[in-house]
């Protein structure tokens, strides 16, 4: 008796559970899925007030410090936006770059998680540029500490998102030496919720030094993903 009332609550809550999912599916169909990305023509709308420090490409701007948007992934630009927001990036004593970021990222107009998906969907719609490599190295003794890197950042530093680790090549080479300084330092990944910066500051003890620091982005200046 006590089974066979089971047995049907279990007939029950299995059929509510497909009347969900269709439901789901339909407003998905409806309203363009919410799990679809943001809407780049309303994203061109939020992009004006990054120009100054970005270029109007997203193509960077080594005079202030700021880098190429162009060409990375959308999943890593909204999850910075979110670190910035948050506080969990750009607010270590010291970090003049991070802290000028971080201020935009918190302006009013992109407190919605669709406002950073227009915003994100915009940047995807730019051109990849070339940068001019600024950073000597050896690139050779660099391939071999890149060994290590690959696990996240992909063989040919086109980036893996399941580890949560951005995409390297084609992005300016001061900056991600600069960026390298700041995990060494402890000016990133060094909040709770910084999952993925916490594991990157961990990794940049194997290039520490200045000369090492130099290789590895020497030999991530060689490659093409
Ligand atoms: C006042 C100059 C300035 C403005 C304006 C600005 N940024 Fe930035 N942005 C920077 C700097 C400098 C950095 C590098 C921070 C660091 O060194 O950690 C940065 C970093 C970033 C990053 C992290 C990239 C990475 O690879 O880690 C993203 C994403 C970003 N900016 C997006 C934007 C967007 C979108 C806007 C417009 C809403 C914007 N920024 C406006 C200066 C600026
Ligand atoms: C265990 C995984 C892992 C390994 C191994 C790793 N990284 Fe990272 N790296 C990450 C993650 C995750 C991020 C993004 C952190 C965040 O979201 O703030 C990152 C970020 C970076 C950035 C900042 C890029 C940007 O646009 O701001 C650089 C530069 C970098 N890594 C270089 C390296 C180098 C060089 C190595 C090898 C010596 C390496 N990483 C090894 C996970 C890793």
């Amino acid at each position: 008796m006590y089974r066979h009332t089971l047995r049907i609550m279990d007939d029950s809550s299995l059929s509510k559970v497909w009347l969900l999912v269709v439901c789901a599916v339909g407003l998905c169909l409806a309203s363009t899925c919410a799990l679809a990305a943001g809407d780049a023509g309303k994203g061109r709308s939020l992009y004006p007030v990054c120009t100054a420090c970005h270029g109007a490409k997203g193509e960077g701007n080594a005079a202030m410090k700021a880098p190429k948007l162009a060409g990375q992934t959308g999943w890593y630009l909204k999850r910075q936006m979110e670190l910035f927001q948050q506080g969990a990036r750009g607010t270590a004593a010291g970090d003049m770059t991070g802290m000028q970021m971080a201020a935009m990222a918190k302006g009013p107009q992109l407190a919605s998680d669709a406002a950073l998906d227009d915003l994100v969907a915009y940047i995807g719609s730019f051109p990849e540029t070339q940068q001019a490599p600024t950073i000597q190295g050896d690139a050779e003794a660099g391939a071999t500490l890149y060994a290590t890197c690959a696990a996240c950042h992909g063989k040919r530093a086109e980036g893996n998102e399941a580890m949560a680790g951005p995409r390297l090549a084609g992005q300016s080479d001061w900056y991600l030496v600069a960026q390298l300084q700041k995990f060494r330092d402890g000016q990133r990944g060094y909040h709770n919720s910084d999952h993925g910066g916490r594991q990157m500051r961990a990794m940049s003890g194997t290039v520490a030094t200045e000369a090492a620091m130099h290789n590895v982005v020497a030999y991530i200046n060689s490659l093409t993903d």
